[in-house]
């Protein structure tokens, strides 16, 4: 009998030692939703949410001008996709409005779709919403003022004046506004400067070990590549987290929309990349080397943003090894995050914690940041569709 109840114990030990406790994927979505609906009627100026810092319980915000403004409608839309609450799409609907500023001034970064996109582009693809449409069309062509021919991409910082022309990995998520839009009524030009980013970006940006540099710098008169650079990074030749976790978002998104199978190929090596270098716990530090590692701060937004991409590649690889590849690896990345270590459960009003917005600035360490929680019901939700077509469990 004792040797029984021994033998118990131990098995519970094992259990809690090694199983993180975690969420089917039907429960971290209920999450979600329920924090929204806890959270929506409380956020009640016209500013929109995008940090918390530790012990903080609400939103700091920014203005519709900030690049993070889509993200809170974003998730507003997705929340309603999932719950169906009317209450929430009413929300959805309020945030999208203002941000059609964005579609009609003149482009000030290659951030407007990340803006336009997450909003409106959300709002459209639920709701048909001719409006919107022809909002987020002309927010293509804003974006399109920024593309100099010369360099062959879009200028991601046109107000940077440290360098000439300058392209940021981050800039390949924003192509997706315009492989839209010119397929939904807007000029083929649209298309074409959008291959012709991706190429640049892959040419330059993108490393010969799938590791890339956060800004390539061009001179703005000829075109010629000057140097790869780091804003957001440790070092110029270091690996910025959340920028690898862009870059392999992006070049699957543009092979989806392509067929080139050079995106797919450069997307899938980047993957390979982020997973290979990922620590023990699963989730990447800010910068996979910053030398304080073990002591320095979590991106749990790369996280996210990486898990959502490689279920794309899921969908798009060819081959049962990657496929399988990809989605054991971006399941490991949501179960991580889904775990009591990284969401926020009642601490704040975000879903999860621990990300890493500016870290050279000394600023958004180890925070709740707007967009880690826009892309982890963005992965969460394309996870249960997966799982739902496939009948995985
Ligand atoms: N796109 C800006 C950032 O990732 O921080």
């Amino acid at each position: 009998m004792k040797k029984y109840f021994l033998l118990a114990i131990l098995l519970v030990l094992i259990v809690a030692c090694t199983n993180q406790p975690s969420l089917n994927i039907n429960q971290a979505l209920d999450y979600c939703v329920a924090k929204v609906q806890k959270s929506m009627n409380s956020i009640t100026d016209e500013k929109y949410p995008r940090n918390m810092e530790n012990g903080q319980t609400s939103w700091n915000s920014k203005g519709v001008r900030s690049w993070t403004s889509g993200f809170w409608p974003g998730i507003l839309w997705r929340a309603y996709e999932y719950s169906g609450d009317e209450a929430i799409r009413k929300q959805a609907e309020r945030f999208t409005g203002p941000i059609q500023i964005i579609a009609n001034s003149k482009a000030r970064n290659h951030d407007i779709g990340f803006m336009v996109f997450c909003s409106f582009g959300n709002g459209y693809r639920l709701t048909g919403s001719e409006e919107y449409k022809q909002i987020i069309l002309a927010a293509a062509d804003t974006l399109a003022t920024l593309f100099n021919p010369k360099v062959g991409t879009i200028h991601s910082w046109p107000g940077n004046k440290e360098y000439q022309h300058n392209i940021i990995i981050d800039n390949m998520m924003n192509l997706e506004l315009l492989f839209w839009a010119s397929k939904n009524g807007g000029k083929q030009y649209l298309y074409d400067i959008a291959v012709k980013h991706a190429e640049t970006t892959m040419q330059y940006i993108v490393r010969p070990d799938y590791g890339t540099y956060h800004v390539g710098i061009f001179d703005s008169t000829d075109g010629h590549f000057i140097k790869g650079v780091t804003h957001q990074g440790y070092a110029d030749d270091s690996q910025w987290a959340r920028g690898q976790a862009w870059g392999l978002y992006g070049f699957a998104m543009s092979y989806r929309e392509t067929g080139k199978k050079e995106f797919l190929e450069t997307s899938q090596k980047m993957a390979d990349y982020f997973i290979d270098r990922l620590p023990k716990d699963g989730i990447p530090y800010w910068d996979f080397d910053d030398p304080k590692i073990p002591d320095a701060p979590k991106d749990a937004s790369a996280a996210a943003i990486a898990a959502s991409g490689m279920l794309e590649l899921y969908q798009l690889s060819a081959d049962a090894a990657a496929k399988t590849r990809y989605l054991n690896a971006a399941q490991a990345l949501i179960k991580r995050l889904s775990s009591t270590d990284y969401l926020s459960r009642d601490k704040n009003m975000a879903f999860l914690l621990h990300s890493t917005g500016h870290h050279p600035k000394n600023s958004e360490i180890d925070v709740s940041i707007i967009y880690a929680d826009y892309y982890f019901i963005e992965a969460s939700l394309r996870l249960k569709k997966i799982k739902e077509q496939n009948s995985l469990k």
